[in-house]
């Protein structure tokens, strides 16, 4: 335990979790309603917009490209959109901060622009993959010069007379098939875009929902997706539901602590993200749906979770998209399920904020819990709670996911697990300590 930081800290319950919370909204629902509320004709107003550090980066970088973002009270934001290839060039360097959704959206919104660019990042944004946006944008006309092999810091000089484009992802990335949208809008003609299995369709709903002509449909090898360009986006008023991202740690919590009863209000339902919750039924979670309802055209549902003995499962590959970024808090949970969960089809978990596979078994190791991983796989024995001891100190890497996952472990070890640096987790959910207070945990500083 020698690289105690000031902003070290574990969480603990004496108590089992009760009450009733609202998560924080969605990240990848308020990163698209600023970016399309830019892009469109007039003023958008956005209830219940995620006040966090990766929406602050998109936010600042719509403001450097000419956009007036205003904050009206809590929760409540204005965009006065400039249109759809009515950005301005901006007088410095855009900094995307750790948000990939923000760099990779905002560079294809840019890119059939006629404008120039310079983008970063930090630490952890600079090792990520760019050239996978870097590729199909440059075939509408738009040039890049990166550093290495497609990395961040990139120099972006939107097409003059962008053509459109037809592209296969061989990814299931819904940051690669929004960045692609978003410079189609500004493209005359018809762009397609096909993928293997259906990543998050926020911005194609969110597309219809502000106007443009755009079609989804399901064909022999994928989704499909055609959109018409140089059509206006109409302004639009968005209310953002809750993150189920967010929610899994809560979720997880719950789960965990012996005699917990939660509710979670408001999370978004989709079925492009629901992946956990029905991996977590399958390992005997009792989670039950309370109350249904529609908003901005996503389902939205009120959640009742119980604490839960769970069992080893499968987990099939084709489900991994639906549930990529819960993957560390499922390996949580897999750790004192009874047997083993095998989880496979995970590449992509290698260039999220860290390399979630690497850092998980890192972790998860140092609580002596048996890991068996390769590039795309993770296998985890589970172990009785009982033998989860703590008293280690965990490094995240300055990946929120990674720190909310072991605080979760830590209220059930015998003796605290302790995250190197809590600072991560206001990337995408600065009230976590909050709702954990609210459902009885509480965070010791070291
Ligand atoms: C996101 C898509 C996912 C996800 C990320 C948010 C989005 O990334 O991991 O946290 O908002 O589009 P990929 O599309 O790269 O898988």
């Amino acid at each position: 335990m020698n690289k105690l930081k000031s902003k070290s800290v574990s969480l603990v319950t004496k108590e089992p979790l009760s009450g009733s919370v609202k998560v924080s909204s969605d990240k990848s629902i308020s990163h698209r309603s600023l970016i399309l509320g830019s892009m469109a004709i007039g003023e958008t107003t956005i209830d219940n917009l995620l006040e966090s550090a990766d929406i602050f980066s998109t936010i600042e970088a719509l403001r450097l490209l000419g956009v007036n973002i205003n904050k009206l009270n809590s929760g409540t934001w204005t965009v006065q959109g400039v249109g759809t290839g009515g950005f301005a060039e901006p007088n410095n360097i855009i900094n995307f901060g750790n948000s990939g959704t923000s760099a990779r959206l905002i560079m294809g919104a840019v890119s059939t622009c006629p404008i120039s660019i310079m983008a970063t990042g930090d630490d952890s944004l600079v090792k990520r993959p760019m050239k996978r946006i870097i590729e199909p944008l440059s075939l509408f006309g738009a040039q890049f010069s990166s550093r290495g092999d497609g990395f961040l810091p990139i120099r972006l000089k939107g097409a003059i007379e962008p053509s459109p484009i037809n592209y296969i992802s061989m990814v299931p990335s819904a940051q690669i098939k929004s960045a692609i949208l978003l410079g189609a809008l500004n493209s005359p003609g018809e762009t397609t875009f096909l993928e293997p299995i259906k990543s998050r369709d926020h911005s194609e709903k969110m597309l219809v929902d502000f106007g443009a002509k755009i079609l989804t449909k399901s064909v022999k090898n994928g989704n499909q997706i055609k959109i018409l360009g140089n059509s206006d986006l109409k302004a639009n008023k968005i209310k953002i539901p809750g993150d189920p991202s967010s929610a899994s740690f809560l979720i997880a919590a719950a789960i965990l602590v012996e005699g917990s009863d939660i509710i979670i209000e408001d999370i978004l339902q989709n079925p492009t993200r629901n992946g956990f919750v029905k991996t977590l039924i399958e390992m005997g979670a009792k989670i039950t749906i309370l109350e249904e309802k529609k908003v901005n055209g996503e389902v939205v549902v009120n959640l009742r979770i119980k604490h839960s003995k769970l069992k080893g499962v499968t987990v099939p590959s084709e489900r991994v998209v639906s549930m990529i970024d819960e993957f560390p808090i499922l390996s949580i949970l897999a750790s004192v399920a009874k047997g083993k969960t095998y989880m496979s089809g995970l590449s992509e978990l290698k260039v999220k904020e860290s390399d979630r596979i690497g850092v998980m078994r890192k972790g998860l190791e140092s609580c002596e819990v048996k890991v068996k991983s390769g590039d795309d796989f993770m296998i985890i024995e589970g172990k009785k709670k009982e033998e989860i001891y703590g008293d280690v100190l965990i490094e995240t890497f300055f990946d929120h996911r990674i720190a909310m996952s072991f605080l979760c472990l830590s209220l059930i070890s015998r003796k605290p697990i302790i995250i190197d640096d809590s600072s991560s987790i206001d990337t995408s959910f600065p009230n976590f300590f909050k709702l954990m207070n609210n459902l009885g945990a509480r965070e010791i500083f070291s």
